[in-house]
């Protein structure tokens, strides 16, 4: 090699310097984020020794409400510590609530009423109780998964701890590890609150056959005959003055965080036993669908790992801008949803923390898997989820607390074409002119915050919008809609006509003061952000969506709401002061998470109350909590143009799932920088098979809608187009079944082989419902990709309709050719289908369909309406299914009215089985008719049956 000139060297070194000042502006700038060790309140739960600190007496068991105990802090304390209320509660869903707050109601901490749903939390009236000197054991029947053994929740006094059992096995404890630290109401000098004596109601605090008559000054319980039930602290010498690092002020780079309230956080360990096999849940990180150890287990153990990530998952909803991959830092979203499988046992558990503040989550693995949970303030309530070896259990309870997942617009599950932005009418009609011309799939053309009259959401600029209703009527007239796009953050501008609505009717959350209006930068410079918070704020939000008040808005144009977490660019960590207040005078910090949500949820419904009531709504939100799987979709915000964003795709939706939301995609091609041809191509397959699919880009990308990439790339992001287009009877159907049932429409491949041990950390493929796997290629340059096949029963190849000839250690390595996405419908499904190409779901509305057999035995389902209005809520629906077995196919009613009267002229065109041996003699129906088919390769198809999709028939194959 010949040594460089030395006058190239300073050349050399500046180009290494610029490059590496390039790479380094596409990451995230770290410093910006707060870590565990600069947040107060965690700093102090992590450092926490563990200690056998609490222990627990039961105070009442009486049927109707939950049982009763009362915490009282042991050795560690100090004397002005009070006792506190812990409820155990077995739910009639099959759940246990848990919550321990201050035993004062005068202290009670604040929490929302807009989280949990009222049917979740009835009781269950069958609980009994038993009781030991050391443990108070409730059963519940309504806690047994069908067919299987009771769960138990035994409750150990001393010290105190939580465990939920069935039969002999352990599914998860609370307080195992002992890291129980609950940061209780106190004013800044130290003293107490005024909290005692209190009379507790004196019918229902009974232990022991004994009558509570009130509390000692330091929160104990005191007893008609004088006695005192728990011992005060012997040794008052030993107590050690709780640190005070971070109680009542803290700083992060220029900003100053008051805490006027004090430290009232609260931290506990959930564990699950010794045969757990990996951890899931709590998104939103850019990371593993697996979660990776954050920390040495509490007791170390000669198994344990080495943790991956220094700092704990963190929770708290943020605008990130050019976020890292492979990070536990917090993202847009929050669900304090944890699930835990075991592949030993297939047993699945859940625990659903659920605190709208901030949080930070330990993860450790040892013998066993555990999470220590860190909360800034709230109530501690903790929804313990008894899968047992039903994984549809978790989320039939978690999902009757949350909600399930809304059933979308059928317009919404195509594909959607969006750009920050497109500039104005002109190009608005150009890219979808372009799309027609190439007969290329799409729905929904969307418009970004350039669309606005200087980002005065509800408003056009005129000068490139001056049509806005002919412009969404002209695309109407071809099957197709709009969205724009309406962030939470309004322009402080005295002539803007929700700015002075919303100042006037006081709807803007408030400085720490209380009184005057917040005012933080966003997009508009100088904005106030309305308080979602209240119910009559979102009331009047909804109203903005009239369409009489939204000027230039149409039934077809549809709500993205971005920038939710909510993001202030001149506030601590992109967002706004915890000392800030709702308009009830409560803290910032105590509703943080669940912002976002509520925002998406009133435009939601500002949607529907549009509609008069009738038609579905269809928002996107960046932000998420546990619940928004009822207020539309979610994506997962600012990706960039590069491979590892595409690969990180799958594992972050697959969490996204596995907490309880379906509806959820990420940008496709990448949001910041470009993406060359063949990225595009990748992403669009991969996308295709992703739950929301959208093309977005930022405004410095290069424009990239598919003609761009030249004609064979143009053929090949088409083809993952219509291959959408064709499944979409079948996404409908899962996202139906998901309405049901709070199942992920996603899956992991673990939810449905629990007890394969190859599954638990498999991220880079999925499942759509239990009938499609998908092996996207997400790496530069691959023509194969490797691919594990779960299960007993053979797959097919979606393309080739053979069956995939897999090794017996079921991975093999597949040809996956730029143009192919390997894809594989499971032996024993059968899949509804629409074959003929159309350019949108509008268009779709009348074809035909087709039923995909996959093997010789094989069942499947088809849920249809009328994909828009809210009708199949009165039974406007048809709920089909398909059984084949010995040769015969049956379509059987499962639901719905239609079919009753006629009016559903739907049908079958086609009826492919895939994996027939020989040639049949002939195909007949019930009816006698012999019907038209061809037959090469074990593929039988089964050409005009022309049977109604509502009517019950058979078909035979004779051979
Ligand atoms: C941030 C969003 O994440 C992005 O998708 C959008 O284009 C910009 N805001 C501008 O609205």
């Amino acid at each position: 090699m010949t040594p460089l000139p030395c006058s190239l060297l300073p050349l050399l070194v500046a180009l290494v310097a610029l490059l590496l000042t390039t790479t380094l502006t596409h990451a995230v700038d770290q410093t910006k984020f707060r870590t565990c060790t600069q947040t107060g309140f965690c700093r102090r739960h992590r450092n926490k020794a563990p200690a056998n600190a609490y222990t627990a007496a039961l105070l009442s068991s009486n049927p109707n409400e939950p049982y009763k105990f009362l915490l009282h802090p042991g050795k560690g304390y100090t004397q002005t510590h009070p006792n506190l209320s812990l409820t155990v509660d077995p739910l009639s869903n099959g759940a246990v609530r848990v919550r321990v707050q201050e035993n004062n109601p005068a202290t009670a901490r604040w929490e929302s009423s807009d989280i949990l749903l009222p049917d979740g939390l009835v009781r269950c009236s069958s609980a009994t109780h038993s009781e030991t000197p050391q443990t108070v054991t409730i059963s519940s029947s309504c806690s047994s998964p069908d067919g299987e053994d009771p769960a138990d929740v035994v409750v150990s006094l001393s010290p105190f701890k939580i465990t939920v059992k069935q039969g002999s096995e352990v599914l998860m404890s609370i307080n195992e590890a002992q890291l129980f630290h609950f940061e209780h109401k106190r004013s800044k000098l130290g003293v107490p609150e005024p909290t005692a004596p209190t009379q507790s109601d004196p019918a229902a605090d009974h232990h022991n056959g004994k009558k509570i008559v009130g509390y000692w000054e330091d929160g104990l319980a005191r007893y008609e005959d004088g006695t005192t039930e728990v011992k005060p602290v012997d040794d008052v010498a030993t107590m050690v003055k709780e640190d005070e690092d971070g109680f009542w002020e803290e700083k992060f780079q220029s900003h100053h965080d008051a805490k006027p309230n004090g430290p009232m956080s609260i931290g506990v360990d959930i564990t699950f036993p010794q045969k757990s096999t990996k951890l899931y849940g709590i998104p939103e990180h850019a990371s593993s669908l697996a979660l990776h150890a954050t920390r040495p287990p509490p007791s170390p153990h000669s198994s344990s790992k080495a943790p991956k990530y220094k700092d704990p998952y963190r929770l708290y909803n943020l605008d990130v801008f050019e976020y890292d991959l492979d990070v536990p830092m917090s993202l847009y979203g929050s669900i304090p949803l944890l699930i835990s499988h075991s592949v030993d046992t297939g047993r699945v558990a859940g625990a659903f923390f659920n605190n709208p503040s901030e949080m930070f989550i330990d993860i450790w693995e040892g013998e066993g898997m555990g999470s220590h949970w860190m909360a800034e303030t709230g109530v501690m309530e903790i929804f313990l989820l008894v899968g047992g070896s039903k994984v549809s259990e978790v989320y039939k309870q978690y999902s009757s607390l949350t909600g399930t997942q809304a059933l979308p617009p059928l317009f919404s599950l195509g594909y959607h074409q969006c750009r920050w932005n497109y500039k104005d009418e002109k190009d608005v009609y150009a890219v979808h002119k372009k799309f027609e011309e190439h007969d290329y799939p799409y729905d929904v053309l969307w418009l970004d915050i350039e669309h606005t009259d200087g980002k005065r959401y509800f408003t056009w600029d005129k000068r490139f919008f001056p049509n806005p209703v002919k412009m969404q009527q002209t695309l109407w007239e071809q099957g197709r809609r709009m969205v724009t796009i309406v962030d939470p953050h309004i322009k402080r501008d005295n002539n803007y006509y929700v700015h002075k609505e919303a100042t006037a009717k006081s709807l803007y959350i408030k400085n720490a003061d209380g009184h005057s209006d917040f005012n933080g930068w966003c997009w508009p410079g100088d904005s106030s952000y309305l308080d979602f918070t209240e119910e009559k704020v979102r009331k009047w939000w909804a109203e903005q969506f009239k369409l009489d008040k939204y000027v230039g808005s149409t039934p077809h144009l549809h709500i993205w709401n971005d920038m939710n977490e909510m993001s202030v660019f001149n506030g601590p960590e992109v967002t706004m002061q915890k000392t800030t207040k709702n308009l009830d005078g409560v803290e910032h910090r105590e509703w943080h998470n669940i912002y976002g949500m509520l925002f998406q949820r009133a435009t939601s419904e500002g949607l529907v109350l549009r509609s008069g009531g009738k038609e579905r709504s269809f928002v996107l939100s960046r932000s998420f909590y546990a619940g928004s799987q009822r207020w539309g979709a979610i994506w997962t915000g600012d990706n960039a143009a590069r491979w590892d964003h595409l690969a990180a795709a799958g594992p972050m939706l697959l969490t996204i799932n596995t907490a309880g939301l379906s509806f959820i995609g990420a940008d496709v091609g990448g949001f910041f920088g470009n993406a060359d041809s063949q990225l595009m191509v990748r992403w669009m397959q991969s996308g295709a098979y992703q739950p929301f699919f959208r093309g977005h880009a930022h405004h410095d990308s290069a424009r990239r809608e598919p003609w761009l990439f030249g004609d064979e790339a143009l053929q090949m992001l088409r083809q993952a187009a219509m291959e959408r287009y064709a499944l979409l009877p079948f996404w409908y159907t899962v996202f139906h079944t998901s309405s049901i049932t709070g199942m992920p429409v996603m899956r992991p491949l673990w939810m449905e082989y629990p007890k394969d041990a190859n599954c638990p950390a498999l991220d880079h493929q999925w499942l759509i419902g239990s009938d499609l796997l998908v092996c996207p290629v997400v790496q530069k340059d691959a023509v194969k990709v490797n691919c594990y096949f779960p299960g007993n029963q053979d797959w097919y190849d979606v393309r080739t309709m053979q069956v995939q000839q897999t090794p017996t250690s079921k991975w093999a390595n597949l040809d996956a050719p730029l143009d192919t996405i390997p894809v594989f419908q499971r032996s024993g499904s059968i899949i509804p289908k629409k074959m003929r190409l159309r350019r949108s779901t509008e268009m779709m509305k009348n074809d035909p369909y087709t039923l995909v057999v996959a093997g010789d035995s094989a069942a499947g389902e088809l849920y249809i309406d009328d994909g828009h209005s809210f009708d199949f809520e009165n039974g406007e629906f048809a709920k089909r299914r398909f059984d084949f077995a010995d040769g015969k196919l049956t379509n059987t009613k499962l639901g719905g009215n239609w079919g009753a009267n006629g009016t559903c002229k739907d049908w079958i065109e086609r009826i492919i089985f895939m994996g027939v041996s020989k040639r049949p003699s002939k195909v007949v129906t019930s009816g006698g008719q012999e019907l038209e088919f061809t037959y090469d390769k074990n593929t039988l198809v089964v050409r005009k049956p022309e049977l109604g999709v509502v009517d019950d028939w058979t078909l035979q194959i004779i051979s």
